[in-house]
């Protein structure tokens, strides 16, 4: 991973005191620093066991994926970005939208598919709601089939789903309880979903490890130091922009991993995915003459990527200029000029530049985003780890229910 910036990396000494306290286990929410170690700590057997279970599921017509927030953001991202026409796997138990549910119920065969259930928890409402009416569905099949058609990753020792599990005699995966849900997505919350759909996740955990050595002198420290300058400058909202579709869901899961882990007080700065040039039509005009206290990170993959080319053809469509030229260069092309303007606009401009997507790649950039935003929300002086707001509109909800 590069970065590439006008902007100096700003000598912040505090950095160093944080990313120490990290590898020695200490600071706030230290207790939740599992993921840290994570892609050299698991055993090569428990992997190898997980995966191929994930694998497993692939005999299915589909795997519905019940799940919310941590629990299934990760996932969903590299599903996208590496399978993209996958379309076993399906995500459900993230909303409370009985249409949507219904649409799931519906397409749901229990003779044919498989229902994962992912919740460290296991008393979040909105996948505890579509685990009961996809149980109902399965139950009316038969009893029996509950014991095939369902795994469960949770807690290993508490909670409601893992009673459940326990008494059913399901298959379950841990959450590690040192993990918070987002950053668990090279644990099975991630990787069985991902192997499912095809992903080779020891692969995935390579890549991880790779970006782990030597992570406390790499781009990600640079990355966050950038966003600590930046947001102590006034600049408060943060455009995530990527050239490719098949990154938008990935752009989902790094605005949860900031949102919940920096979400805490005036200092915040608000994470806003952008897919360019799909959002240059909605949001274009708001990023280049909006109010100025926006930086823009770009997230770019070196190429070769997919070859296609503007085909020779007697057409008066302004394009004469474009015929034999690749799709992929266009693309290039058009981020060059993009951030150009945006440059001109006053906007501070950072590119992360990662190599072609892979299974490795996939791995470097979980573990990088995840270990960049840890020290970024220090910086800004909170706990990456906890998320107290969101119980707010939860016991909201549950009074009035
Ligand atoms: O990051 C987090 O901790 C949250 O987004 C959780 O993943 C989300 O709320 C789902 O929680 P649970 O896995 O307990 O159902």
């Amino acid at each position: 991973m590069k970065i590439i910036t006008s902007l100096d990396i700003p000598y912040v000494p505090q950095v160093e005191k944080i990313t120490r306290a990290m590898s020695q286990g200490q600071g706030e929410g230290s207790d939740f620093l599992g993921w840290l170690s994570y892609p050299r700590d698991v055993f090569e057997d428990v992997l190898q066991r997980e995966s191929e279970y994930g694998r497993s599921l692939r005999e299915y017509r589909h795997v519905f994926c019940l799940g919310i927030g941590g629990s299934y953001l990760g996932a969903k991202a590299a599903i996208s970005a590496l399978r993209p026409r996958d379309q076993r796997v399906k995500f459900y138990g993230n909303s409370l939208s009985a249409s949507e549910l219904k649409e799931g119920l519906d397409l749901y065969d229990p003779r044919k598919d498989h229902v994962v259930v992912i919740s460290k928890s296991g008393t979040t409402m909105e996948t505890a709601i579509a685990l009961r009416l996809f149980l109902h569905k399965a139950l009316e099949e038969s009893e029996a089939i509950i014991k095939t058609g369902f795994t469960a990753i949770t807690d290993e020792f508490q909670g409601s789903l893992h009673d459940f599990a326990l008494e059913h005699e399901i298959p379950s995966f841990v959450v590690p309880q040192d993990m918070g849900g987002r950053y668990s997505v090279l644990s099975p919350v991630g990787r069985i979903p991902m192997e499912a759909a095809g992903i080779d996740t020891v692969a995935l955990i390579r890549g991880a490890r790779n970006m782990m050595e030597d992570i406390e002198a790499s781009p990600a420290v640079d990355y966050a130091l950038l966003r600590h300058h930046l947001r102590q400058r006034g600049k408060m909202t943060e455009i995530f922009a990527t050239f490719e579709p098949r990154l938008r869901d990935f752009g989902a899961w790094w605005q949860q991993l900031f949102g919940e882990s920096e979400g805490k007080g005036e200092g915040a700065i608000l994470p806003v995915p952008l897919t360019y040039s799909t959002d240059l039509h909605s949001m274009g005009q708001w990023v280049q003459e909006g109010p100025r206290n926006i930086f823009e990170t770009v997230l770019t993959l070196e190429g070769p990527g997919t070859e296609l080319k503007i085909p020779v053809l007697s057409l008066e469509d302004g394009l004469k200029a474009l015929e034999g030229r690749s799709l992929d260069h266009i693309n290039e092309v058009a981020k060059e000029g993009t951030l150009a303007a945006h440059r001109d606009g006053g906007l501070p401009v950072l590119e992360l530049v990662a190599a072609p997507l892979r299974e490795e790649v996939m791995g470097e950039l979980f573990y990088f985003f995840q270990y960049a935003c840890a020290v970024s929300a220090y910086l800004q002086g909170v706990n990456p780890f906890d998320q107290p707001g969101v119980e707010a509109y939860k016991s909201a909800m549950r009074e009035r229910l």
